[in-house]
């Protein structure tokens, strides 16, 4: 995009556009909100906790909509288990946040407690100018995602979700589950036109706001907070929810908004610049996007920047 003497000579060099093909999987969906509080989901890390739990998560760890073969095999080490993960972020729903400033953008760190000597880390990458990676991978042969929220116009985005494996290609099975939209790739009808965004396929969700998401009401009352099937949707149905474009003056951010204040502070400082033509550097620095997610416990007294190093390497 943009003139051609401006253009970087190197695509940012993300982990999941460097491993075969075999690798990664790709789905795309459009979503009606407008494009900044899209990306404001993704970088939250408080919802989680409320939006993707379930009502006796506390006991069971169980996130709301995720598929069982999603679930990590056994903790090792410094990462906890899937059911661990769950169960932390149920009984602290209280989390605080670090932000750590990066070429590329910058790392939202949430800090909950896990146990007497341990906090556990969801660290959040916000890579310039509209990708984020979900806290996760980690584990020995386990997969990350990620989206690229695209603005089609003022209250549309193209959602492009990403999910790849850094060290195998992804099994036929992880695939058909991944598909079939209950985590975070969405189930969409790929084919239906929607002439008023000028677009011939609009990759709408199969749940959406005209059939309220497809809610499951005695699934709401007795097991999740939402009844919604699948991550994204759950995700989807707060972003458009509160309007195309959320009226931000009614808003008070609080300190678990820090992730978002920075976001804000991030993009606008950019197109001040650009108004004084002044070029955004981020473009320029193609090896700073070589970062993954986090989801970790570390001891107390370790940094987290210090703890989550290695962590957020990419390695492919
Ligand atoms: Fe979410």
């Amino acid at each position: 995009m943009g003139p051609a003497e401006l253009m970087p000579p190197e695509l940012p060099q993300f982990e999941w556009a460097r491993v075969d093909a075999g690798q990664r999987i790709a789905t795309k969906r459009l979503q009606s909100s407008n494009w900044a509080q899209a990306v404001e989901g993704g970088i939250d890390s408080s919802h989680v906790s409320f939006l993707h739990s379930s009502l006796n998560q506390a006991q069971t760890g169980m996130i709301a909509g995720v598929p069982q073969q999603a679930v990590a095999p056994g903790s090792s080490g410094s990462n906890p288990s899937f059911a661990q993960q769950g169960r932390t972020m149920a009984i602290d729903k209280s989390p605080r946040f670090w932000i750590g400033h990066r070429d590329f953008g910058f790392l939202a760190a949430a800090r909950r407690n896990a146990g007497e000597d341990q906090y556990y880390w969801r660290i959040t990458p916000y890579l310039a100018p509209w990708y984020t990676i979900i806290p996760g991978g980690g584990q020995e042969g386990s997969s990350l995602s990620g989206h690229a929220w695209v603005p089609v116009d003022d209250e549309h985005v193209w959602t492009f979700t990403f999910t790849w494996n850094p060290t195998r290609p992804i099994t036929d099975e992880e695939r058909a589950t991944h598909l079939k939209g209950f985590g975070v790739h969405t189930e969409v009808d790929k084919d239906l036109p929607r002439w008023d965004l000028k677009i011939s396929n609009s990759y709408s969700p199969i749940r959406n706001m005209n059939n309220n998401y497809m809610v499951d009401y005695e699934e709401r009352r007795k097991r999740t907070f939402t009844g919604i099937k699948g991550i994204s949707e759950q995700d989807m149905s707060i972003q458009e929810s509160m309007w195309p474009i959320v009226p931000r003056w009614k808003e008070h951010l609080g300190t678990t908004d820090k992730a978002i204040i920075e976001f804000r502070k991030l993009v606008m400082g950019m197109a001040r610049d650009l108004l004084e033509g002044n070029e955004p550097e981020f473009p320029h620095t193609p090896d700073a996007y070589k970062v993954r997610s986090a989801a970790i416990t570390i001891d107390r007294s370790v940094p987290w920047e210090d703890g989550s190093a290695e962590v957020v390497k990419a390695r492919a």
